[in-house]
């Protein structure tokens, strides 16, 4: 998919993608009683009517294959204190390990972090395949948000925390 893209640019690209602070997420789907999730950043607001948003899924993560076989999935915005959760759901090898404790999971509905900044459950209705992710859209049909707002935050490949000061 690289191919032919000048290298400059996709390393400049890259630098400059260091530069953006995200939150960091946790979809998460529910497939035949099995809990899939994955950590990303790529997620976004999309409209406020209808409440949606959008996430960006790479074709070779485990449950890119099984979120269009599924009506929702879940966004779970981490809090600061839960970057062991954002690495464990970017491990492979920790697959087994995901959902162990923290989760509250019935799968009729895909798993919901209990104290997530921010749980959402989301209908899939739409998705866009374009070079190595898809973008799936869903509209917001829950939510649940915790207290006090401070999400961990993914900037120039480390977590931290926001630090607002006031003029
Ligand atoms: C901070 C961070 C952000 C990530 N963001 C995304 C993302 O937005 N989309 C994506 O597909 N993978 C993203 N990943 C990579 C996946 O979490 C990782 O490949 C994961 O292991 C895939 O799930 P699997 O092991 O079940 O295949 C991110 C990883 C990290 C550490």
């Amino acid at each position: 998919m690289i191919h032919g893209t000048d290298p400059q640019l996709l390393d400049g690209f890259k630098q400059a993608m260091r530069r953006v602070a995200s939150t960091v997420n946790v979809i998460t789907i529910c497939v035949r009683g099995e809990p899939m999730g994955i950590t990303a950043t790529a997620m976004s607001s999309l409209s406020v009517d209808p409440p949606s948003l959008l996430v960006c899924i790479n074709r070779t993560a485990s449950m890119h294959a099984s979120i269009a076989d599924v009506t929702h999935f879940g966004v779970n915005v981490l809090h600061t204190d839960q970057a062991h959760l954002a690495q464990m759901f970017a491990d492979r090898a920790k697959q087994e390990l995901r959902f162990a404790s923290g989760w509250q999971l019935d799968c009729e509905r895909p798993p919901r972090l209990a104290d997530a900044q921010a749980s959402l459950l989301c209908r899939r209705i739409d998705h866009h395949q374009f070079g190595t992710h898809s973008i799936f859209i869903g509209v917001v049909e829950n939510e649940r948000v915790r207290g006090e707002v401070d999400p961990l935050l993914y900037l120039n490949g480390q977590y931290g925390r926001a630090h607002f000061t006031r003029e």
